[in-house]
């Protein structure tokens, strides 16, 4: 009989040593963060799954490729290496490189979005709605119907409403929507993926009316392998030929390579429209760089070109796939609520159900991460009512977020199976006393994006 253990698909040459802390320790590095963990030191934290992107661990030929970098200015060596390694997965026109994902969104919605347009998405993650906004524009979501219901298993909650697409569209009038967004997996909405069929509907729907799609491909490679494992009609493809299937339909995409780039900094835009590209690589050329390096030295370029290859092998896949839904499978069985099922790059605990207590605006996100830090060392991220509660534009009430959820995000090829068991045990030990964990309310909080900066004061032990 085959052996079923799937193991990490790699050995490990470098290591980096993990701080052990005390509890004591955890207790008043907390206190001085005033209970907000971005506001932690790294070295304070055991595992830290606060984000996937950039944190993950490159491949020795990852590493020997940043030997080859070539650093010119114009017309870099590794700039055609890079470009050809995009156009093999992303089969568009012009690729332009940037420094990160946003930079990407920027210059596309500067060159294409006015003040009154409507940009709709499955999901907007927060720097493509803020870059829209910036604008003067409006980001609509439209998550299908499935993703509001977070209990209820779903092979693809992150798909668009192709319905209510369609009703924007003829409501609005396609001249105010200069594209739309289809998010490749739904960060916003679970990690949760879009299935082929969705693309292909939302993608007839933006040609009926002459609008283009773009992708936001941050997380392509562990969309396109639960395309390969949900939809049968894929199940002999490889994950690279899905990917590129995906891509073909749309009109461009935007890109963050430190998520399914496999690389710690770096993005890019592409688009087939020639008049847009020229557009693009003007503005790039006035903040980021000039069009051969987008604001990256040689060597990220080189990085990000292996990366691309290594990201679609299945043996990695499947690890990552099955290492995310492991944590996710061993907390649930024990009764603590999660988005179900897992999805790509995280688990996302449902804190509302996790500390029924707590109002939401006593921010039981808030609540569940300090209890992971001060248990177990782990640095999670509150999704909830700080990052997205909304103020009522007559009374200023802050109306509190649809879901209250923390992000446990799991970094590529960083963590192996017993940091995740650790990460388990420490999640349950939460749970078993949850109904004394307390809430807490704000201090200090900036005008926009105040998740990152806010402070924070428990409300006290409850009785
Ligand atoms: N789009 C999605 C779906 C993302 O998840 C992110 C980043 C971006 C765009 C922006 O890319 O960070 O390179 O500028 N997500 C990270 C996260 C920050 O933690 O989910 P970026």
């Amino acid at each position: 009989m085959a052996i079923k253990t799937i193991i990490e698909p790699f050995k490990i040459k470098a290591v980096e040593p993990i701080r052990v802390t005390t509890r004591a320790e955890r207790e008043a590095r907390i206190r001085e963060a005033s209970y907000n963990v971005f506001l932690l030191h790294a070295r304070d934290v055991l595992i830290d799954l606060l984000t996937d992107s950039g944190t993950g661990a490159m491949s020795v030929d990852q590493w020997a490729a940043v030997m080859q970098g070539d650093e010119s200015y114009a017309g870099s060596r590794s700039f055609y290496r890079f470009e050809e390694s995009v156009k093999r997965l992303f089969p568009f026109k012009h690729v332009i490189p940037a420094h990160q994902g946003r930079a990407a969104e920027r210059i596309l919605f500067a060159v294409t979005c006015k003040p009154g347009d409507i940009v709709p998405n499955n999901t907007h993650f927060d720097t493509t709605r803020a870059n829209i906004e910036y604008r003067g524009a409006k980001a609509v979501d439209l998550p299908c119907r499935e993703s509001h219901d977070t209990a209820t298993p779903h092979p693809f909650k992150g798909n668009m409403d192709v319905e209510a697409l369609e009703n924007l569209l003829e409501h609005e009038g396609a001249d105010k929507v200069p594209l739309v967004m289809l998010t490749v997996t739904n960060n916003s909405g679970g990690g949760q993926p879009v299935s082929m069929a969705n693309g292909l509907a939302v993608a007839e729907v933006c040609r009926r009316h002459g609008v283009p799609l773009y992708i936001d491909a941050c997380r392509f490679a562990e969309n396109a392998y639960f395309i390969k494992h949900r939809e049968r009609e894929f199940a002999e493809m490889s994950v690279a030929d899905i990917a590129r299937e995906l891509m073909s339909h749309a009109d461009g995409c935007t890109m963050s390579a430190k998520k399914d780039g496999l690389a710690n900094i770096g993005g890019f835009l592409a688009t087939n429209d020639d008049d847009l590209a020229r557009q693009e690589k003007e503005l790039l050329i006035l903040t980021e760089g000039y069009p051969t390096y987008g604001g990256l030295a040689g060597r990220d370029l080189e990085a990000i070109a292996v990366g691309l290859e290594e990201v679609v092998q299945e043996d990695y896949l499947q690890y990552r796939i099955v290492s995310t839904g492991y944590l996710g499978r061993h907390i649930s069985g024990e009764g603590v609520p999660i988005v179900q099922p897992p999805g790509g790059h995280a688990i996302y605990i449902d804190a509302g159900a996790f500390l029924p207590h707590l109002h939401p605006l006593e921010y039981p996100g808030i609540a569940l991460a300090v209890e992971l830090y001060r248990e177990a060392g782990i640095r999670a991220v509150e999704i909830g009512s700080v990052m997205f509660a909304q103020r009522d534009p007559e009374t200023g009430e802050e109306q509190p977020a649809e879901k209250e959820l923390v992000r446990l995000a799991i970094p590529r090829r960083v963590y192996t199976q017993s940091h995740i068991d650790y990460v388990v045990e420490g999640i349950l030990e939460v749970w078993k006393r949850r109904e004394q964990i307390g809430g807490y309310r704000i201090v200090y909080q900036a005008p926009f994006l105040r998740h990152f900066t806010a402070r924070f004061e428990p409300l006290g032990a409850r009785a």
